[in-house]
């Protein structure tokens, strides 16, 4: 076996929303300019949630859904950039708020917003290696506490969030890419100890690099599969800005639809936008077993990487 599978999934989101009219009140911007430029009309935003209580949440769900026995856990992986302390972990946290195992692999991963993908890089090396079964890989943020709400460029963009999937080892197909940029220009976060420890972003060039790196993504992987995206049912990209999506989904001519797209409702967030999105179709019925999917990661790193599978 030589490849992974998602076997159930999992989302949950804080109990506040905030609409492009809220944050109107707080910075000078406005629905139309935010709707046009991002496609996002409303995101979530914790008050009494935490970076662990969404892990925990979405993690439940995905154990629920999977109707798997939680000791056949041998690894908890949380993508994560604002986990509620530096350290103990998120992923330690869940250990003990589910009562797993205590013979366990449990860390988070920073990779912003590839997070997701770079833990699906690494449960793949890790689950023959664990004499169990599966792994539980999260992606869970608290975006709004490293938004800088004067900042209208970027406080628009992000929401919390958190996804979870469990994953198994598989002999369906599946062919990863992962691309590294060191860059702490484009987009950056300095964090604990710093005097700002907000996003600063050239929007702009984000925008610029985020196009390219997944159209270069999408591409490079259906070739190392020997496929063409007749092949696919569904390109899950990180939901950073809906224009980024159209903008390659253009270049897959009558394939436009099969790029996932949910940004209207919960912004950028980071590396749980890919887990909620493949929460969502599941629950929804469009995911079924032995379909083909791409999923895409980019963001601060600068990092990018995509996977084809089979679900
Ligand atoms: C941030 C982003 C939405 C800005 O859109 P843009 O079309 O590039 O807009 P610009 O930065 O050129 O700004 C255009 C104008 O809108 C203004 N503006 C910026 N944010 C605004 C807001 N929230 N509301 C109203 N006006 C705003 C700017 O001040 C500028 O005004 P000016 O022309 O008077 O100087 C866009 O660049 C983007 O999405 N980039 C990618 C960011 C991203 O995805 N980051 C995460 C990657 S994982």
């Amino acid at each position: 076996m030589n490849g992974i599978q998602i076997v159930s999934t999992g989302r949950a989101l804080p109990k506040q929303v905030v609409s492009n009219d809220d944050l109107s009140r707080i910075v000078d911007t406005n629905d139309e300019w935010i709707t046009a430029r991002t496609g996002i009309k409303n995101r979530f935003k914790c008050e009494e949630e935490t970076c662990v209580s969404l892990a925990v949440e979405a993690s439940s769900k995905a154990l629920e859904n999977a109707g798997i026995d939680k000791n056949e856990i041998g690894a908890v992986i949380v993508a994560t950039s604002t986990g509620d302390y530096v350290f103990p972990s998120v992923a330690c946290m869940i250990q003990k708020e589910l009562g797993l195992n205590e013979e366990i692999t449990a860390f988070d991963l920073s990779s912003a917003c590839t997070g997701f993908l770079h833990g699906l890089s690494v449960a793949r090396g890790l689950l023959p290696t664990l004499g169990k079964k599966y792994i539980l890989l999260v992606g869970s943020e608290k975006m709004s506490k490293i938004m800088d709400y004067s900042d209208r460029s970027t406080c628009i963009l992000f929401g919390d969030g958190a996804g979870a999937a469990i994953l198994a080892e598989s002999d369906n197909i599946y062919y990863q890419r992962c691309w590294s940029r060191g860059n702490n220009e484009l987009i950056a976060c300095k964090g604990v100890g710093e005097e700002s420890s907000y996003i600063t972003m050239n929007g702009q060039e984000v925008f610029r690099f985020a196009v390219t790196v997944l159209n270069q993504a999408v591409s490079q992987i259906l070739t190392d599969a020997g496929l063409t995206m007749d092949d696919i049912d569904y390109c899950v990209c990180h939901q950073a800005n809906s224009r980024i999506i159209q903008h390659v989904a253009k270049r897959f001519k009558g394939h436009e639809d099969k790029f996932y797209v949910n940004i209207e409702r919960y912004g950028n967030t980071s590396a749980a936008s890919i887990p909620i999105a493949l929460d969502e179709l599941w629950q929804e019925g469009r995911l079924k077993k032995g379909m083909k999917i791409i999923c895409v990661g980019f963001g601060a790193g600068l990092t990018w990487s995509s996977a084809l599978l089979q679900v």
